[in-house]
């Protein structure tokens, strides 16, 4: 466990260290430090297309980062700064090119977690942080997640679970208001705020790589099974491979019940949010063959979980 001022002195000498939010744990550098920023893509592993979020110490700074800002960045800042939600906005000249993966946006947020906003503020300018895991896996939701990542190789301030479990909501403000990543904040609330609609399906043009590739997976194969599915799929599997079934319902029965673990989930869609993650890394390491998620609910509150497990999945055998 390291010091807030032990962080801070790594950040200005250009190292790396992991950092505590609301959401996941992040992997920071300094933004205004062009090989603090190239490191993250090498220890992620992460192409250099797919541009990173800069973590802000307050909300004067947009101004620093970004040009030609539209009143409902401000708008949002305000209701839900330091929160889960990341804005895209015109990118500053001065912004590193390969923060922002040669593109002209920059994503933005001021993340709240009091660890972390007590390290901005002592280091004073902006920190690049992607979530602290490697290129296409699950993100950390608890500081023993980044050490199995990254082992020794980065250090890390510790600051408990994750409060949300799940990565920030993106909204581009580029144009219409668009959403390019579910996430705790329901597109719902942030419509009610700005008194308009946001759109839904991104516009081609605007990248999120992040919202278009597989990713956030275990290494095992993870199957989405309809709940009135879910135990003839899992006696069938389970004459073959050993499974791990994450359900919302307390153990069913079933033919074979041959189970390595049947992990009910939280019926709450926050809660169940928050836990998941930290089930799917606990369910990897398990000497089960894979993963069977019930489908949750198809209601709004359910969106962000909706979309992680897509991203996770495949389609089964
Ligand atoms: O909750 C979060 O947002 C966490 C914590 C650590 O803050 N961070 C996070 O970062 O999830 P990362 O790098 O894993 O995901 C960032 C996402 C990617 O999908 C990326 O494509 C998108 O943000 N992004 C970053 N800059 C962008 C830009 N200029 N335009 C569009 N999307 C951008
Ligand atoms: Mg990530």
């Amino acid at each position: 466990m390291i010091s807030i001022e032990h962080a801070v002195s790594m950040l200005q000498q250009g190292k790396l260290i992991a950092i505590p939010t609301e959401t996941v744990y992040g992997l920071a550098g300094d933004a205004s430090n062009l090989s603090a920023v190239q490191a993250i893509y090498t220890l992620k592993q992460r192409p250099t297309e797919n541009p990173l979020i800069i973590h802000l110490p307050h909300i004067e700074a947009i101004g620093e980062w970004a040009i030609e800002i539209p009143p409902s960045a401000y708008q949002l800042a305000e209701i839900f700064w330091p929160g889960p939600l990341t804005l895209i906005l015109k990118r500053h000249p001065s912004v590193l090119k390969t923060i922002t993966g040669n593109q002209e946006t920059v994503a933005l947020r001021i993340p709240n977690h009091p660890l972390t906003l007590e390290l901005l503020k002592l280091f004073g300018g902006g920190l690049v942080a992607p979530s602290a895991n490697r290129y296409g896996q699950l993100s950390p939701t608890c500081a023993e997640h980044v050490r199995h990542a990254f082992q020794t190789q980065v250090e890390i301030l510790d600051g408990g679970p994750c409060e949300h479990g799940i990565e920030s909501t993106i909204i581009s403000l580029i144009g219409e208001p668009t959403l390019l990543r579910h996430g705790s904040i329901p597109t719902r609330t942030i419509e009610d705020v700005l008194n308009r609609k946001v759109i839904l399906t991104p516009d081609r043009n605007i990248k999120a790589p992040g919202a278009a590739d597989a990713h956030y997976a275990p290494s095992k194969p993870l199957y989405i099974i309809q709940t009135d599915a879910l135990v003839e799929v899992a006696a069938e599997l389970s004459q073959s491979q050993k499974i791990d079934v994450l359900s919302l319902q307390a153990f069913l029965k079933t033919q074979t019940s041959d189970f390595s673990t049947w992990k009910k989930m939280p019926s709450d869609p926050k809660q169940y949010t928050q836990q998941l993650y930290a089930t799917l890394h606990q369910l990897d390491k398990t000497d089960s063959d894979c993963i069977l998620v019930e489908l949750p609910p198809k209601t709004e509150a359910w969106l962000a979980v909706h979309d992680r497990l897509q991203r996770a999945s495949r389609p089964l055998p």
